[in-house]
């Protein structure tokens, strides 16, 4: 199964694992690209110096292409600096424009991807002269808008023409892909079965919750933008995270989250640093439900073309 966008990043399989920041490693990364998907290192909340060495690290594991991410809003310039000398086959953007970002990375050689939360949004994106659209879904995990991939995806293929659209948000297997590329996708963009696999560095028990967690379980953290409150020219996201006493407190009390917004930030920024994100804000998505195991990460990319092939196939004697 080839589409186009394989043939454009020079990948086996049109299987993206989304940059999810800190919660990606080169172990990670290496594992999706040289099963022949595409593997992302997200650059948020990840040092310029983590970078850095990450960057060498996937490097030394794979020479297959793989994507470096970076969210607009909380862009480390530094760190941008050095995406664009470590030359990855992709750049990845969400939360924001990227605006003049694209054409750095073009100059540098590098392929373009922006991800979407609205068909607005995409219009922007061909504006631009974006390589890839990704159309996320509200069923996404971490940072997202409110249509889902079923309705979304399609408005985005046909705004896009020829640029390759990939889908994100609710897709886990291979019925996600199948049903992806039969709505006009090119590939998929996933985060959160990745979160769930052996070389995902999040810590055991997000994993677990992910495996015990129905996908009613999540919900979005609307309190972040009383926190965090969308800057000028930026547009709003929220986050889909899984209950914590962090979530459920500040749900509760969103006037105070937004007058205590700089004490939270801090607490945030504090979470990011020592590591325990995840006890705070475990992002996660409606697909939630639909993972059962935790898989080494070549393993679910095997596994997921196995049943798209075989859920096209039987999809294809429907016409007979
Ligand atoms: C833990 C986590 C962190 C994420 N961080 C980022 C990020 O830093 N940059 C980004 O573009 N998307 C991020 N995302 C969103 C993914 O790019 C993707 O859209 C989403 O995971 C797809 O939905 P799924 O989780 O249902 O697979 C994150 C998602 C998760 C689950």
């Amino acid at each position: 199964m080839r589409t186009r966008l394989c043939d454009l990043l020079g990948i086996q399989f049109p299987i993206i694992q989304a940059g999810m920041g800190s919660f990606t490693s080169p172990e990670l990364v290496a594992a999706v690209s040289n099963a022949g998907g595409l593997g992302s290192l997200g650059a948020s909340t990840r040092s310029a110096a983590s970078l850095k060495q990450d960057l060498v690290r996937v490097q030394e594991l794979t020479d297959r292409p793989f994507a470096v991410n970076h969210t607009v809003r909380f862009l480390d310039k530094e760190a941008f600096a050095l995406t664009l000398k470590a030359k990855p086959a992709l750049v990845t953007f969400a939360i924001d424009s990227p605006g003049e970002l694209v054409q750095r990375a073009h100059d540098a050689g590098i392929l373009v991807m922006y991800q979407v939360p609205t068909a607005q949004r995409a219009r922007e994106a061909v504006r631009l002269g974006v390589d890839v659209i990704i159309a996320q879904g509200a069923e996404s995990g971490g940072f997202g808008g409110v249509v889902t991939t079923l309705t979304l995806l399609p408005q985005i293929v046909d705004i896009a023409g020829s640029i390759p659209v990939v889908a994100a948000g609710g897709i886990a297997d291979g019925r996600g892909l199948a049903a992806a590329l039969t709505l006009g996708a090119q590939g998929i963009n996933i985060g959160t079965r990745f979160l769930a696999s052996v070389e995902c560095p999040a810590s055991p028990q997000w994993k677990q919750a992910i495996l015990a967690a129905q996908s009613e379980d999540t919900l979005k953290f609307e309190a972040w933008n009383d926190i965090f409150p969308v800057p000028e020219g930026g547009y709003p996201v929220v986050p889909r995270v899984l209950s914590s006493p962090f979530v459920e407190e500040w749900m509760n009390r969103r006037e105070d989250a937004s007058r205590e917004s700089e004490r939270l930030q801090g607490e945030i920024g504090a979470a990011i640093e020592q590591g325990t994100w995840g006890e705070l804000l475990p992002f996660t998505g409606q697909t939630a439900g639909l993972i059962h195991e935790v898989l080494p990460a070549g393993e679910i990319v095997r596994r997921i073309m196995a049943e798209a092939t075989q859920t096209l196939r039987a999809a294809s004697k429907l016409l007979t």
